[in-house]
């Protein structure tokens, strides 16, 4: 089965050599099983130059944030072009974590034009709450196309994802592993959903290469699930991406899949 998996490690894990050992598994599993699935692995910064750098068997890399300018009195700031420089291929932008604490749609869509600028792929990040989705899919809908006209097609992107490659991770945030309360996504519900921001972007006519995938609560249990729907074009994975053996069994599994 060829998709896109994506793991997204957040704030982990603590140390350079545990980090090390999550790739190492990772790309061990692709040797073994072909790398009919494309894998990416976004670390936190910290590790993220030394572990692209290393170029593991059948691994991507990709940042888990970017700031908009190219250089200049940022402190703590990493440019696309320093991730470009890097190695790097993806970066996740508007992650919800990243929205909740305080990042704005003017500020992702900023972020999505300079990743795409530096000639990287950017993975935007949309999704409903739960007071959302529990006024009805319909509503939920509309949020995630207010969403993408804001951080797509709004004052600050002008149309950057004209001729680009695009990846939308669609992952409401009920469905988050570690909200409270959380719960996973049907596939049915995430595969209409993803279908409906596929029909949205294809409206807009700018012949993007877009990849639409699903995150939320995915595990090695469920990953088939979503993955034979032919809308959905990967995962985004949170918690198990850090799980070296539920990971591994995932990859496992997609590149064993018909
Ligand atoms: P989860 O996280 O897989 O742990 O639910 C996904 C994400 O937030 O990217």
């Amino acid at each position: 089965m060829s998709k896109l998996i994506v793991g997204n490690w957040k704030m982990n894990p603590p140390t350079f050599s545990a980090a090390e050992k999550i790739a190492r598994s990772a790309s061990a599993a692709i040797r073994k099983t072909g790398n009919k699935a494309k894998v990416v692995l976004c670390p936190p910064f910290i590790w993220l130059a030394s572990l692209s750098g290393r170029k593991y068997f059948g691994l991507e890399f990709g940042a888990q944030d970017v700031f908009w300018e190219s250089d200049g009195p940022y402190t703590g700031e990493v440019s696309a072009a320093m991730l470009k420089n890097s190695g790097v291929k993806y970066v996740i932008v508007g992650h919800s974590e990243r929205r909740r604490l305080g990042e704005t749609d003017e500020i992702i869509a900023k972020k999505v034009k300079a990743v795409i600028r530096a000639g990287l792929k950017p993975i935007l990040c949309v999704g409903e709450d739960k007071a959302t989705r529990l006024r009805g899919i319909a509503a939920a809908k509309k949020f995630v196309k207010s969403q993408l006209q804001k951080d797509l097609f709004g004052r600050y992107s002008e149309f950057c994802i004209l001729n680009s490659n695009l990846v939308i991770a669609y992952e409401p945030l009920w469905a988050i592993s570690t909200e409270k309360n959380s719960r996973v996504d049907t596939p049915e519900d995430a595969a209409d959903m993803i279908q409906f921001i596929k029909d949205f972007i294809e409206t807009k006519k700018c012949n993007t290469k877009l990849e639409v995938i699903y995150g939320g609560s995915v595990t090695a249990a469920n990953v088939l699930h979503f993955l034979v729907r032919p809308e959905i074009d990967g995962i985004l994975a949170g918690g198990v991406s850090i799980k070296r053996s539920e990971f591994k069994k995932i990859i496992k599994l997609i590149n064993n899949a018909k």
